[in-house]
């Protein structure tokens, strides 16, 4: 019988073919890492392979396929991992191109984290209890109560789980007994002995694309290990609108979403616990925060009202629940928390973002700007606070730009044009052959270009002046070859083109128009900004100058923009750590206005005039001095 192994070459990975499953799936099985942007949609084209041997054995090409690969592609044995199925389990072989590879992918979980004073819901405490004797008759849960109040002048209630292990945990170490209490208002858990060195709590960010959780010594405040992950709903959709449509669509959509959710997060909080050598029962709470479909999915709160105007959230306040409802691996009478949300698409991940950065405790009027599939943006001061959301999509991360990928090794990352000569200088993550190109790199290299003359203000590209850089496409159109074939890793020139610039441009319009609407909202103008946060991965690694140039930030003098990292994660732990934060968070959730942009009558002419490079003010460009005919119709 010949064997019914896959093969995945040049790497030299096998599995078994199984029949029905992806290319993809199977790559996993076999440890090797493809590209996959959208999540096996069918939509990036990024997880191609090439059938060496046994391309009868897979099922026909889908529409995706036919629709993202050409006849001649499809008939030099390409495939998308995502799509090929096994049909007939055999002998297949496999190449993985280069740029389907994906490197070690850069995950910021890092931010910028304002001291707080540690004051965490959960706290442990150590008590002498009296014993029972006949001439003390009181009950086990009276007897403890008693004795909290005394020592800690905490009145609590004891949690029903409580009762099955209260006896014998009061008794066995000689009646001493580490009492754990969550906001001073009930006993969860009781421990025979002392146990007050082993307090944790795990915070988390669930973003669209990825997932964050921190573990947290609440007895020093220390973050003391932290794990990621793709967010594993992205198979069901690209982004929160198509996760949304697929609960619609699908009768079980809700639960199944919630249940990839729990799963990922019981991963991440069991690889947390075994660096540490902890169990997951040793970790009394968990604090989230998300965008508001996020943490509704998380929630299984249906998520349908969050996509359809007025896009009204079902949940506000801050939660709390027991991680039984969720089904969440850590202690059973602990506490899942979540910040609060202000609005369908400005949700618990904003608030934090406003924790961490201080912005709420500014004199002056400053923004902050968190870049991602969906952008939230916050203008004010310690007085007021109004926020919007854009929706930016995915270019950023790659997706729908033709070379476009996450921002793992070998993507492009910055990129240098010489106006005079049109050489171009690129930096690459981890300094590797260049396979693609990143968010930074594509908005760097617009920039570029645009301060070359290589782009009008319209975004078009401009052969005359591309050197031998931009060249016509025989389908239409024109690109500008951003790395030649000689010096890539796949061999293959890589390019942008016309298409990817007006993604970008689709993209940087969307957040520049919620930045302009803020600014008028506020009757200022954008260099009245005395500070913009740029929170989030993408808003550290792009350049702030190159984000200015092509108008995605606001015009501010570039010292101004002030870098704060993963803030919705910052803030995540400062709640999980403070009380007094998480109730400020409240407090600003409260406060903070909301803006739908799509209700905003200015909204079509403030996006159409922030297509423009950098949008219609450009008097920072005197090269560019004119706005074209396009632009002023
Ligand atoms: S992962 Fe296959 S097309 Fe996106």
């Amino acid at each position: 019988m010949t064997e019914q192994l896959v093969h995945f070459q040049p790497l030299g990975r096998k599995t078994e073919a199984r029949k029905g499953k992806t290319l993809l799936e199977l790559a996993r099985d076999a440890g090797v890492s493809i590209e996959s942007i959208c999540g096996s949609a069918g939509k990036c084209g990024k997880c191609k392979v090439i059938v060496r041997t046994g391309a009868s054995a897979l099922s026909s090409p889908t529409d995706s396929e036919t629709k993202l690969l050409s006849s001649d592609v499809l008939r030099n044995g390409v495939r998308l991992a995502c799509q090929a199925r096994i049909r007939v389990p055999s002998r297949i072989v496999l190449e993985v191109p280069e740029e389907s590879r994906r490197g070690h992918h850069r995950l910021l979980a890092s931010g910028v984290e304002p001291e707080v004073k540690l004051q965490p819901a959960v706290r442990k405490s150590l008590l002498s209890i009296p014993p029972a004797t006949l001439k003390d008759l009181r009950a086990d849960d009276d007897r403890l109560i008693d004795v909290l109040f005394k020592r800690t002048r905490i009145r609590a209630s004891i949690h029903p789980g409580v009762h099955g292990s209260l006896p014998d945990a009061i008794r066995r170490k000689e009646w001493t007994a580490t009492v754990t209490t969550f906001r001073d208002a009930e006993v969860i858990q009781v421990e025979p002995g002392d146990t007050t060195d082993e307090v944790f709590g795990v915070a988390v960010d669930i973003g669209t694309t990825k997932v964050v959780a921190y573990l947290i010594d609440l007895r020093t405040g220390e973050t003391v290990a932290n794990e990621s992950m793709p967010n594993p709903q992205i198979p069901f959709g690209e982004d929160l609108m198509s996760r949304i449509s697929y609960t619609i669509k699908e009768p079980e959509g809700g639960k199944r979403l919630q249940s990839v959710i729990v799963d990922g997060l019981n991963t991440l909080i069991q690889k947390l616990c075994e660096r540490k050598g902890l169990q997951p029962e040793d970790i009394l709470e968990v604090m989230v925060v998300g965008n508001t479909a996020m943490h509704h999915l998380f929630f299984g709160i249906p998520a349908h009202h969050v996509a359809a105007a007025p896009y009204a959230p079902v949940v506000r306040a801050s939660l709390s629940v027991s991680p039984g409802h969720l089904g969440l691996d850590m202690y059973p009478f602990g506490r899942v928390s979540s910040l609060p949300n202000v609005a369908g698409f400005v949700g618990a991940d904003a608030v934090s973002d406003l924790v961490s950065s201080g912005l709420y405790k500014d004199e002056k009027i400053g923004m902050m700007i968190d870049i991602g599939t969906n952008t939230e943006i916050i203008a004010g001061n310690r007085e007021k606070l109004i926020s919007c959301s854009c929706a930016s999509g995915p270019a950023f991360e790659g997706a729908h730009i033709k070379y476009g990928m996450r921002a793992s090794t070998g993507a492009v990352e910055r990129v240098w044009v010489d106006p005079a000569s049109g050489e171009v200088l690129l930096r690459t993550v981890d300094d590797a052959q260049p396979r693609g190109i990143c968010g930074s790199g594509i908005v760097d290299a617009i920039s570029e270009m645009f301060k070359a003359g290589m782009l009008d203000s319209a975004g078009r590209l401009v052969p005359a002046a591309g050197k031998d850089r931009i060249r016509k496409l025989k389908t239409g159109g024109s690109e500008f070859v951003l790395a030649r074939a000689a010096e890539t890793a796949m061999k293959e020139d890589i390019t942008i083109t016309q298409h990817d610039i007006q993604e970008i441009q689709l993209a940087k319009a969307a957040i520049f128009t919620g930045v302009a609407t803020l600014m008028k909202k506020l009757k200022l103008r954008c260099s009245d900004l005395s500070r913009v946060y740029a929170a989030g991965a993408f808003g550290t690694y792009v350049d702030a100058s190159s984000a200015i140039n092509i108008g995605m930030y606001p015009d501010v003098p570039v010292e101004r923009i002030k870098f704060i990292g993963n803030a919705a994660g910052s803030g995540a732990r400062m709640c999980l750590k403070s009380t007094k934060m998480r109730d400020l968070a409240e407090e600003l959730s409260h406060k903070m206005k909301y803006v739908e942009l799509a209700g905003e009558p200015s909204f079509q002419n403030e996006f159409a005039q922030a297509m423009f490079l950098p949008h219609r003010d450009l008097s920072r460009f005197p090269n560019h001095g004119h706005v074209s005919a396009r632009g002023k119709a």
